[in-house]
């Protein structure tokens, strides 16, 4: 299956699996990359640029495929070492990144003068536009849909998609709410070149976080997810439970004079308790609306295979069908 995602990053199929902070260790990237999509390895999940270099020997010893890394951009006020996770990058061998979260201009050159490609993630066309002009070399469309910071602008990928292929130049995949064959057909009759998945990773048998966390995504319906920071305009989407619920009541009653202390409790530190001790409770953790989509936890090799196997036969049989 060509796409000109799959010609950019030299695999097989084009599906990626979006970093997941927390979740985007060796474990799933190999198997995403051994079953020929492309597994991203998320570098702020690793404490160090060390680390970092550590987690991609790992990888390279589970897969000989490519695989690449994600670097999010925070809005923090103590910056992580960005340089040194982009010099382990690059001393790793690594030649995929996707980077997210803010403008990637600071880390292109030193990227692109090592061969490496890079997918900017963005919500929004005018953010897209921006990174095709700064040198991205693809784009992922994250629409309203996607777990996790959908941005502010609301727009979900019917709109965003078709939007982006009127716009953009540069080779996009879809972003949110990507669950199977019929999304990745979806999206690429929308214009896209392929698919990000998040959520649907996560629900996979080798994800490494606690079995809690799949069960919750199998159990959850399209109608479990909530949007919360809205007032801080660092939307994210997360799975409900009882701190979602309490962190909105705070929301509304505190309104536009809410600081990131009132919700701290909620939303601190919270990842590794929820991800590897299964405490569900725990705070506010990202989700996508595509969990009323899931329904199992297959590996991920199972899953790449279904998704392009229910595709080829969609194609086949149903669209061609209609034009025959
Ligand atoms: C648990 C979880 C953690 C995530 N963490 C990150 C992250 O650290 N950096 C990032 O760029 N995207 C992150 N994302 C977003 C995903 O990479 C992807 O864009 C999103 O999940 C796509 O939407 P979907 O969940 O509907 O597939 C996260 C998503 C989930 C579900």
């Amino acid at each position: 299956m060509k796409t000109r995602i799959t010609e950019l990053f030299g695999i097989q199929y084009p599906i990626v699996q979006g970093g997941m902070h927390c979740v985007g260790l060796a474990p799933l990237a190999a198997a995403v990359s051994n079953a020929g999509g492309l597994g991203i390895i998320t570098a702020l999940t690793l404490p160090t640029p060390e680390k970092l270099a550590e987690e991609i020997r790992r990888c390279r010893e589970m897969t000989d495929k490519p695989f690449g890394v994600n670097l999010t951009f925070l809005p923090s006020v103590r910056q992580p070492d960005y340089p040194g996770y982009v010099r382990a990058i690059i001393e790793g061998g690594v030649k995929a990144v996707e980077t997210a979260g803010n403008n990637p201009e600071r880390v292109l050159p030193a990227l692109h003068d090592a061969g490496v490609k890079v997918i900017h993630k963005c919500t929004s066309i005018r953010h897209a536009l921006k990174a095709e002009r700064i040198g991205c070399d693809a784009v992922s469309v994250d629409g309203f849909e996607c777990g996790g910071h959908p941005g502010e602008d609301d727009i979900p990928n019917f709109i965003l998609l078709p939007r982006a292929a009127q716009e953009l130049k540069v080779p996009f995949i879809a972003s949110g709410g990507m669950a199977d064959g019929r999304s990745l057909v979806a999206a690429m009759a929308l214009g896209a070149d392929g698919i990000n998945m998040g959520t649907r990773f996560l629900a996979t048998q080798e994800a490494p976080v606690h079995q809690n966390v799949k069960d919750a995504i199998v159990k959850a319906s399209e109608l479990d997810t909530r949007l919360v920071l809205r007032p801080l305009r660092n939307t994210e989407r997360v799975l409900t439970n009882e701190a979602v619920e309490r962190l909105l009541v705070k929301e509304r009653e505190i309104g536009d004079k809410i600081q990131f202390s009132d919700i701290a409790p909620e939303v601190a530190g919270v990842y590794p308790k929820v991800m590897y001790q299964g405490d569900m409770n725990a705070g506010a953790w990202s989700c996508g609306m595509v969990a009323g989509l899931i329904d199992d936890v297959p590996t991920a090799g199972e899953l790449v295979r279904r998704i392009v196997e229910q595709a080829q036969s969609i194609i086949r049989s149903r669209l061609g069908a209609l034009a025959a």
